[in-house]
C-alpha cells in the first residue's frame, strides 16, 4: 500500500513521518512543497504517476489565518485550487484521499449563536458535544472560507474522499500556540491570553495516528462507498487559549502572572470562532477510534519539547 503525504514539512507532516515507522507495511512517499506543490496541477499529475498511491493524506494547506486576509489569492489558490489538483489527480489513479480541513469553517454562524454555549459549565448547549458534520459550515475569514472552498472542490471531484476537520492543532513541530508560550513565558513575566474562545486543542501526533488507522481500516475492507465523506476529529474536552496556556505552564512548573482577556483586547485581523468545539462522534463509531483527553495528549507532547 502506498501512502502518499503532501506538505511533509508542516506540523502534520512531520507527525506523519514520526509515526511511519509504527506502520511498516505501508510505503510512505513523504512529499514537502518543492517535492509536490499542489497548486502545478504538471507536478500534481507527474507524482502521482510517478508513486500510483492507494491513498494521499492531503496536509498541505495555507494555515497563516491572519495573513490570509490580505493575501486571499494566494489562500485560494493553495487551500481551493490546491486541493480540487490533488483530488483530480486522485480520481485518475483510483486513490483514496485523506484531506485535512478545519473548525474555523464554521466562525460566523456559532460566533454569532450566544445561546450556543454555557459559559460557566463550560459546555455546548445543544448536544453537549460540538459541532457535527451536519451542522452548517459559515465561515467569517478568508482562510476559513478557503478552506470551505477546499472541502466543496474535493467533494464535486472525486467521491472516494474523507474530509477531516479538525482544531488548534499543536506539536513538537513547527509554530504553533504551545510553542509560541513556551518562548514568551521565557521573555516575560507577565502574559494576557483571551479566554473567550472556546475549542479543542488536537495533537498533530494523535490526529496523524487518527489518519493512519484510518487507511488501515480502509484496507481491511471491501466495500467503503458508505463511509466516504466528512468527520471531525480533535482531542477530547474543550477549554480557552487561556485554559489551554495555564495547563501548559502548570505541567511545566512555569510561574508567570497569566492574565485572562477578552478577545476584544486582542484585536486580530482574522475573526476567529468564539466557540468550534468539535462533535467527534461519528469518526469514533465509525472507525472505532478511542480519543484522548486534551490534558493528557499535552502531557505526551510536552514530554518531547
Ligand atoms: N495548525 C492548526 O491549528 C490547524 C487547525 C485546523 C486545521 N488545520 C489543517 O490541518 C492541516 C495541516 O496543518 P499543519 O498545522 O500541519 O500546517 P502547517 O504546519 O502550516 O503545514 C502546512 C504545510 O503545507 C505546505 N504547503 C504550503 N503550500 C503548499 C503547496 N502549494 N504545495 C505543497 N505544500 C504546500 C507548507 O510547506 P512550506 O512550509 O514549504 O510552505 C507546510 O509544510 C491543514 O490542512 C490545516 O488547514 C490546521
Amino acid at each position: 500500500m502506498v501512502v502518499l503525504v503532501t506538505g511533509s514539512n508542516g506540523q502534520l507532516g512531520q507527525a506523519l513521518q514520526a509515526l511511519s515507522e509504527r506502520y511498516p507495511f505501508f510505503q510512505f512517499v513523504f512529499c514537502n512543497s518543492k517535492e509536490l506543490d499542489i497548486t502545478n496541477k504538471v507536478n500534481c499529475k507527474a507524482v502521482f504517476e510517478k508513486y500510483t498511491p492507494d491513498f494521499c493524506i492531503n496536509a498541505a494547506a495555507y494555515t497563516a489565518v491572519d495573513k490570509a486576509e490580505s493575501e486571499p489569492e494566494k489562500a485560494f489558490e493553495i487551500n481551493a485550487n490546491g486541493a480540487e489538483n490533488i483530488a483530480e489527480s486522485c480520481k485518475r489513479h483510483n486513490t483514496i484521499l485523506l484531506h485535512i480541513s478545519t473548525d474555523f469553517v464554521f466562525d460566523a454562524y456559532y460566533s454569532n449563536n450566544i445561546a450556543y454555549y454555557d459559559k460557566e459549565l463550560r459546555l455546548p448547549l445543544k448536544s453537549n458535544l460540538g459541532l457535527t458534520e451536519t451542522d452548517v459550515p459559515f465561515p467569517a475569514g478568508i482562510y476559513g472560507l478557503t478552506k470551505l472552498q477546499g472541502e466543496q472542490a474535493v467533494q464535486h471531484t472525486w467521491e472516494k474522499h474523507f474530509i477531516l476537520r479538525t482544531s488548534w492543532v499543536y506539536s513538537e513541530f513547527g509554530t504553533n500556540f504551545l510553542k509560541t508560550m513556551l518562548r514568551l513565558a521565557s521573555e516575560r513575566d507577565t502574559l494576557s491570553v483571551v479566554d473567550d474562545q472556546i475549542g479543542t486543542p488536537t495533537y498533530a501526533i494523535d490526529l496523524a495516528e487518527a489518519l493512519l488507522q484510518m487507511i488501515l481500516f480502509c484496507t481491511s475492507r471491501n466495500i467503503l462507498d458508505d463511509l466516504f465523506g466528512t468527520y471531525h476529529f480533535s482531542n477530547e474536552g474543550n477549554c480557552s487559549w487561556y485554559d489551554f496556556a495555564h495547563e501548559i505552564f502548570k505541567e511545566k512548573d512555569i510561574t508567570i502572572n497569566l492574565q485572562p482577556i477578552p478577545t476584544t483586547s486582542y484585536p486580530t485581523p482574522a475573526k476567529r470562532p468564539q466557540y468550534s468545539v468539535l462533535d467527534k462522534t461519528k469518526i469514533k463509531k465509525v472507525f472505532d477510534l478511542n480519543i484522548q483527553n486534551w490534558k493528557i495528549s499535552l502531557q505526551d507532547c510536552l514530554q518531547k519539547v
